[in-house]
């Protein structure tokens, strides 16, 4: 049997995707062990409440409330509490510690990305987020590596799997707007704070972080113009459904010719979409992201966009990067 190097891995918050990842390390840690080159411990979760209720059930000695202990001496740290603080000061702390990062913290990133790149870059750590955007499907990985060599001219589609639910079922149910948002929440598919997602908060963050990779430059919520689903009522959706439309909230990035040049124009809003376009076919939560390469021509990626265990995969893929980074690197 193979000698594997330990790496340390804490994890901060257990909510639907956290309590998902910490269930898969435990189970699946031979798997990880034999493609990362290394044994990963879970060494301890961070969270709120030491008592309160989970998805998954959880060993009562891996939770903690004391984040500093838990953070320095970490080899990599995984932070799925959302939010700005007390994730961004956690995740400095962490790379400022030495380990390498991976969140899901499409907020975080979207207003402090190049503060938490930069802390990054200066320790030699890597920050990876394939969870911020998504959920399960892969698309940052595919931006930043296997499109390097291309010229990225538009991205667009569906980021925001809640809101879609929530179309979706008005348009092929015939729920009212309150209905399906009422269903949305009583499934979980809403963040704690409904307005991100209905407003389009959440689409035009994901749409940042996806422009600011795709164009390399940075693209803040400021650059992006925003409107949500909050005025499509059911009639809007009939509507649209009757003269061979369907309505989506979709995310735009693209580059633009403009007087001086080129300019980037980012923007998430409800758009009617023809029934015979493949975004018409996208139901329920799943998220699905066109990507025109110059060179590579229109890619589609396509799949849960949301969901504890489907998200944690992304996760834990970047987990496994990480760890064959830290064994290359000695
Ligand atoms: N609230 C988000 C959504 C969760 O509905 O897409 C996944 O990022």
């Amino acid at each position: 049997m193979i000698d594997h190097r330990t790496l340390r891995v804490a994890l901060l918050g257990a909510g639907s995707v956290g309590s998902q990842v910490a269930r898969l390390l435990r189970e699946h840690g031979d798997d990880f062990a034999e493609r990362s080159g290394a044994r990963l411990e879970l060494a301890g979760i961070l969270v709120r409440d030491l008592d309160a209720p989970r998805d998954v059930d959880l060993p009562r000695e891996l939770l903690t409330t004391d984040a500093e202990s838990l953070i320095v001496g970490a080899d990599i740290v995984i932070e799925l509490m959302g939010g700005i603080e007390p994730a961004r000061t956690h995740i400095l702390t962490a790379l400022n510690s030495g380990a390498d990062v991976v969140t899901g913290n499409k907020a975080l990133l979207a207003q402090h990305g190049p503060e938490i790149f930069d802390a990054a870059d200066q320790v030699g750590a890597s920050v990876s987020y394939e969870a911020a955007v998504a959920g399960a499907i892969p698309i940052i990985r595919p931006l930043k590596d296997s499109l390097a060599g291309d010229r990225i001219v538009r991205i667009f589609g569906i980021v925001n799997g809640s809101t879609n639910f929530i179309l979706d079922k008005m348009d092929r149910e015939g729920l009212s707007a309150e209905d399906a948002q009422r269903l949305a929440t009583d499934l979980g598919y809403l963040e704690a704070d409904p307005t991100l997602d209905l407003e389009g908060y959440d689409a035009a963050q994901k749409a940042a972080i996806l422009a600011s990779l795709a164009f390399h430059t940075e693209v803040s919520m400021d650059d992006v113009h925003r409107e949500g689903i909050e005025s499509i009522t059911a009639d809007m959706i009939e509507g649209a459904r009757r003269a061979g439309f369907v309505i989506k909230l979709l995310a735009i990035c693209e580059r633009l010719a403009d007087a001086d040049g080129e300019a980037i124009s980012v923007r998430v809003y409800p758009a009617l979409i023809s029934r015979e376009h493949p975004l018409a076919t996208v139901h329920g939560g799943n998220n699905a992201v066109f990507v025109e390469g110059e060179a590579a021509g229109p890619l589609m990626f396509y799949g849960a966009g949301a969901g504890g265990v489907q998200t944690a995969s992304a996760v834990l893929g970047d987990v496994v990067s990480a760890a064959r980074r830290h064994i290359a690197g000695g």
